[in-house]
């Protein structure tokens, strides 16, 4: 994600994954299988555990749990064995049938671990990370409650690794970019879910309402592309004094000194109607009152 490599937080890491495969050989021999076939896949599915893992603990999910959506996000593409290495690697658009058998690898992969004792998580996982919440996704078509909360984790740290990684045919997108597209998408995750995996990675699209540690609501500003969880927000309201201030800028910070997010709030619990009024106004570095409001929202009508 762009931050320095920090050996403690590696080593974790590393720990973690080794947890989720345990001493299960069959697991641990199709992983290798699949790093010589596809290096990128392979190292898509040590990231999609990893924050699967990340995101699993955030949510308090239990250590049972979390040692098997790591296992899960490390077979979640397993299928893509299945799928010729020229079209895995073919750059750019694929035409209707390369797409056809692209979409295979859902169940592809659950066909290729049926017999082996694994969980129902990882089967679940590896079946269904592709579903989208509305209905529109594959290979079942699946559409809300009857995905369930693993394939709605696995859904989210699948596209979120895949968008940010670095292709040689496509610019790869920064972390608060990614997340500010994955929000734009209505329909494709669990929104609940993807507030979770913003806190639990402390990154957040430019924007965003969020209340600090000091507390404050505040909009994140810029994007620190080198250090992701050190980005700028404008604090402009005191939540508990219901009082907008003058807006001032503050860097968030990864520690536990500091200023950093600790919630991420309903615009329209604070500002109903009027908080793209108020978000433009803060980002211009105006200081909005509610008696503008009224004003700034008159003009975005009249606009
Ligand atoms: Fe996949
Ligand atoms: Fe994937």
């Amino acid at each position: 994600m762009g931050k320095a490599l920090e050996r403690r937080a590696m080593t974790a890491v590393v720990d973690d994954i080794c947890d989720s495969v345990g001493d299960d050989p069959t697991a641990v021999l199709k992983v290798t299988r699949l790093k010589k076939k596809n290096e990128y896949t392979y190292l898509h599915c040590v990231a999609v555990s990893a924050l699967m893992i990340a995101l699993g603990r955030h949510l308090k999910l239990g250590e049972d749990t979390v040692r098997e959506l790591g296992l899960a996000g490390l077979l979640h593409d397993i299928g893509k064995m299945t799928i010729p290495t020229d079209l895995l690697e073919k750059p750019g658009r694929l035409t209707a049938a390369e797409f056809e058998i692209v979409r295979a690898h859902p169940e592809n992969g659950y066909a290729m671990l049926m017999e082996d004792n694994m969980s129902s998580i990882v089967h679940d996982v590896i079946l269904h990370h592709h579903e989208k919440l509305d209905g529109s996704g594959y290979p079942h078509r699946l559409s809300g409650d009857s995905i369930t909360l693993h394939a709605r984790i696995g859904a989210i740290c699948d596209v979120y690794d895949a968008v940010t990684s670095k292709r040689s045919y496509k610019r790869q997108w920064t972390p608060s970019e990614a997340l500010t597209q994955m929000r734009s998408w209505t329909g494709h995750f669990d929104p609940e879910i993807l507030d979770a995996f913003m806190r639990c990675i402390s990154i957040y699209p430019i924007g965003l309402l969020v209340r600090l540690r000091s507390n404050r609501l505040a909009v994140i500003l810029t994007e620190n592309v080198t250090r992701p969880t050190e980005a700028m927000a404008r604090a402009f309201y005191l939540p508990r004094e219901l009082q907008f201030i003058e807006p001032a800028d503050v860097r968030l910070s990864s520690g536990l000194k500091g200023d950093a997010v600790v919630e991420i709030e309903d615009p329209e619990r604070w500002f109903p109607g009027e908080w793209e009024g108020v978000r433009d106004a803060v980002l211009s570095g105006q200081q909005p009152t509610f008696a503008t409001l009224g004003d700034l929202s008159a003009a975005t009508v009249a606009s």
